[in-house]
Order: structure tokens, then C-alpha cells, then sequence
């Protein structure tokens, strides 16, 4: 199969602000709710090997950093700003020395002609937030739309492609609830506690819809959706109606709740049985008030997920192992996911088929290779042939969706370089760009010379 992709194709890498910038207190930065809990030792153990504090050092680096992209013809890059940085200390705290480096930081990139794409919200949520109830207080919808309105001010002529929140199964949802399991989140404030949990995912959507609406009050021109971890949930049994039936509420639980709000103006079914009794009243109301239409969705695929039906829980679905494990040949290389192309091809066929966003950006794509436990400052596999067979399966997969007339326009692959992972450190390498923590050398891997080459071939 020959690939095809339109010449305008967004070619990217993408990363975090909290994952490579480092500096954690410097250039006038606040505490982000990580920085808070890092330092606390109950909860030291998802910091593992370090804090994020000093990362790839992205901050003091970006010159050199957006130099090798340049170098490697990288046509878009997809990073976030850190709130905690902008906003130190409250909703009306704006810090203009953040604002002068991420305008350095564009004026560069635009500079060497890479396209900026922009998180508003990726992970590191400012500990002022946390501390006044985060998302599970209403005003949280005031506190996010300000935020974005300075960005939109301060970054809107020179940013055209933005989104509001990354993943916020994780930076939201997964700070009262376990979000692939029941129990605590992992993620700051660590809480067990349902209520919260879905109270939170309802105002981060009306949060999402207030950042949307702003960003066309202010008449800047450019696109703006939100990334959501996207992954197809296959039924344990094929045949068996009741996991399929399973399959389907466990994607609507884990994906629904986002894309149902974000693109239909409305949760799914499953809110209205199973999950009614853990949401504020009318929420199908306010989310059909507040609903304003995206331009993009964004889809972080990294793995497919499996459920099959149970009797036990109003849910009336529990994950379950993939039926295939060990058979198909499939191959694993990080905490367990399954590296499985053709689910990138189900998703973004379901997505469109299902939610018809106007467009579809795969937001996320990688592989991620342990360090060596005895060297963890030092960089695992520059000539990472099996990250270049990764990326090549998974594009594969892009062409057929495109032709197949599924309006994808831009892949970013993740991660630009060596990032700081939470709950596992420094530890696993997702780079096309290696980090040595010692000595912050960074070498380009063979995976990025290969993707450089296969994008001057498709542009
Ligand atoms: C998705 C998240 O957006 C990113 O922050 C994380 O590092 C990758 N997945 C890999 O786990």
C-alpha cells in the first residue's frame, strides 16, 4: 500500500510544558499542584526519580531544541503553556515575564517557519486552583476562561491552532477516581470520591465551551478543539451481544463523557442511568446551553482497550484482557499497552462515523524504551529501529483513513524529546530527540532522521 497525504498535512511532534520545561521556580512561576504534592513524601512515589523540576530543561534550551526540529524539517510543533506560570497566583495575577518567554519561544519557532499548536491545559494545574476545589467549584469556569482570554491577548496573532484541555480523564477526572479501575486517582488531589469526580468532568466541558466562545469573541481567526486520550474499546467476545453492548458503555464512560459534551452537546446514555446520581442537577441542560461547536477534536492514541459485560455494577461493563495476548504477535513496550495500529484507524473511523468533528488531528502517537536502571541519566537507543517501525505502521494506517474520506489533517508524533512521565520518571524514553539528564546533551535519534526524510516526501 502506497501512502497518500495532502500536501498541507500538519507533520508534527508534540510535548508539555510540565513534561520537558523544567524550571520549576524560576521566570516568576507559581506552584503547579505537581510541584505542591512532589514535595510531600506520602505521595513521593509518583515522582519517581526525581521531580519534574528540572526535565529536558526545555525553558533554557528551546533555542537549540526548535533549532534540531528545524533541522529535521519539522513542519508543526505542540506544546502548552503552564498556567501556573502565567498565572502565579490567582485568576487576576498575570506574570509578564512568562508571557515574554513563550512570546521569545513563538517568535522563534515562526521564525524557522514551524507552525505553533497550543494547549491551554496540559497536566499542571496551578496549586491556587487546587486548593480553592479545582474543577469540582463552578468558579473553576471563570478562573479557566480568564486564563484563556490572556493567552488569546498575549499569543492569538501568532498561535493558530489551540486546545483548551489534554486529556482530562488524567488531569481531571483521575484526581477522585481511578480512571481505568475503581479507586483513588492518581493524580492530584489523589481523592476517591465519585461525586467530585464527575462533577469535575462536567464543569472542565463548560470550562472547555467558555474557552471556545471566548476565543471567537475575540475574533483571532484560528482553530480551537480540545485532545482527548481516543481508543477504540473492542468487546472481549465478538460474538457475545452483551460485551458488545459492554464495549459500547465502557467507551462512553471513558471517551463519551468528553466527546458527547464536546461535539453532540450531550452526555450519552450511560449518564442517565448509571451516572446520573453523581452528576450536578440539569447537566444535560447546561451542557446543552453552554454547548459551542469545536473545530477539531484531537485524538492521543497510544493503544486499544478491552471490556466485557458484568452483572455487578450499574455499569454494567468491567475491563478485561486483551483475548488475543501473545497470539497475534502484537508487541508491548510501555506499562503494558499494546501496540496495535489498526485500532488508530477504528478510532478515527468510529470518531467521525459517531461524533462528525469538522476535523480530526492525531494529537498523540509514540512508543516509549526503558533506561537502564543502573544508568538512568543516560539515554536509551539513538538508533531506535523499533520507534521507526512504530511510526511507520501507525502512519500507514493515517493514509487509509484519509483516503477513506475521514477528514484527518495533521499527526504529532509524541514526544519531540526525553520527557518527564508521571508516576514513572524520567525513565521511559518516548524521544525522537534523546536527554542525557547529566549533561542535557541532546541527540537526535534515527527515528527522527527517518521522519524528517518521510516528511520532505510527503509535503
Ligand atoms: C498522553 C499525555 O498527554 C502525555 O502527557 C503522556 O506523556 C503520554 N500520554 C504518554 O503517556
Amino acid at each position: 500500500m502506497s501512502y497518500y497525504f495532502p500536501k498541507d498535512f500538519l507533520w508534527g511532534s508534540a510535548c508539555s510544558a510540565y513534561q520537558i520545561e523544567g524550571a520549576w521556580n524560576e521566570g516568576g512561576k507559581g506552584m503547579s499542584c505537581h510541584d505542591h504534592y512532589a514535595r510531600l513524601p506520602e505521595y513521593a512515589h509518583y515522582y519517581e526519580m526525581g521531580r519534574p523540576d528540572s526535565c529536558s530543561d526545555f525553558y533554557h534550551h528551546y533555542r537549540e531544541d526548535i533549532d534540531i526540529m528545524a533541522e529535521h524539517g519539522l513542519k508543526t510543533f505542540r506544546l502548552s503553556f503552564a498556567w501556573p506560570r502565567i498565572c502565579p497566583n490567582g485568576p487576576d495575577d498575570v506574570n509578564q515575564e512568562a508571557i515574554d518567554y513563550y512570546n521569545d519561544m513563538l517568535n522563534y519557532l515562526l521564525e524557522k517557519n514551524i507552525v505553533p499548536f497550543m494547549d491551554l491545559y496540559h497536566w499542571d494545574l496551578p496549586q491556587w486552583v487546587l486548593e480553592r476545589g479545582g474543577a469540582t467549584n463552578y468558579e473553576f469556569v471563570e478562573w479557566f476562561e480568564k486564563y484563556a482570554r490572556v493567552c488569546y491577548a498575549a499569543f492569538g496573532d501568532k498561535v493558530k491552532y489551540w486546545s483548551t484541555v489534554n486529556e482530562p480523564n488524567f488531569s481531571i477526572f483521575s484526581g477522585y477516581y481511578a480512571v481505568n479501575g475503581d479507586g483513588a486517582g492518581s493524580f492530584p488531589p489523589f481523592e476517591q470520591d465519585r461525586t467530585k469526580a464527575f462533577t469535575a468532568c462536567h464543569i472542565m466541558n463548560l470550562a472547555h465551551m467558555r474557552a471556545v466562545k471566548a476565543y471567537r469573541e475575540m475574533g483571532f481567526g484560528g482553530k480551537i478543539g480540545a485532545v482527548i486520550d481516543l481508543f477504540p474499546m473492542y468487546p472481549y467476545s465478538l460474538s457475545d451481544e452483551r460485551d458488545i453492548y459492554a464495549a459500547d458503555r465502557r467507551f462512553d464512560f471513558y471517551a463519551g463523557k468528553w466527546l458527547g459534551p464536546m461535539l453532540l452537546g450531550k452526555y450519552p446514555e450511560i449518564f442517565d442511568d448509571a451516572y446520573a446520581q453523581y452528576m450536578p442537577e440539569n447537566f444535560q441542560q447546561e451542557i446543552a446551553d453552554a454547548y459551542e461547536e469545536m473545530d477539531f477534536i484531537g485524538d492521543n492514541y497510544y493503544g486499544p482497550g478491552y471490556a466485557r459485560y458484568t452483572d455487578a455494577t450499574p455499569e454494567k461493563f468491567e475491563l478485561c484482557p486483551d483475548p488475543e495476548a501473545g497470539a497475534n504477535g502484537s508487541w508491548q513496550e510501555f506499562v503494558g499497552m499494546k501496540v496495535y495500529p489498526e485500532g488508530l484507524y477504528d478510532i478515527l473511523n468510529l470518531i467521525h462515523k459517531k461524533y462528525h468533528p469538522k476535523e480530526i488531528i492525531v494529537t498523540e502517537n509514540g512508543v516509549a524504551f526503558r533506561r537502564d536502571e543502573a544508568n538512568p541519566a543516560v539515554p536509551t537507543e539513538i538508533d531506535d529501529t523499533r520507534r521507526i517501525k512504530y511510526m511507520r505502521a501507525h502512519i500507514m494506517m493515517l493514509s487509509r483513513a484519509i483516503e477513506s474520506g475521514i477528514p484527518v489533517k495533521g499527526y504529532y508524533t509524541w514526544a519531540i524529546e526525553d520527557t518527564y512521565e508521571h508516576g514513572l520518571g524520567c525513565n521511559y524514553d518516548f524521544g525522537l530527540i534523546a536527554i542525557n539528564y547529566d549533561t542535557m546533551e541532546r541527540t537526535p535519534r534515527s527515528s527522527f532522521k527517518w521522519y524528517s526524510e518521510f516528511i520532505k516526501a510527503n509535503t
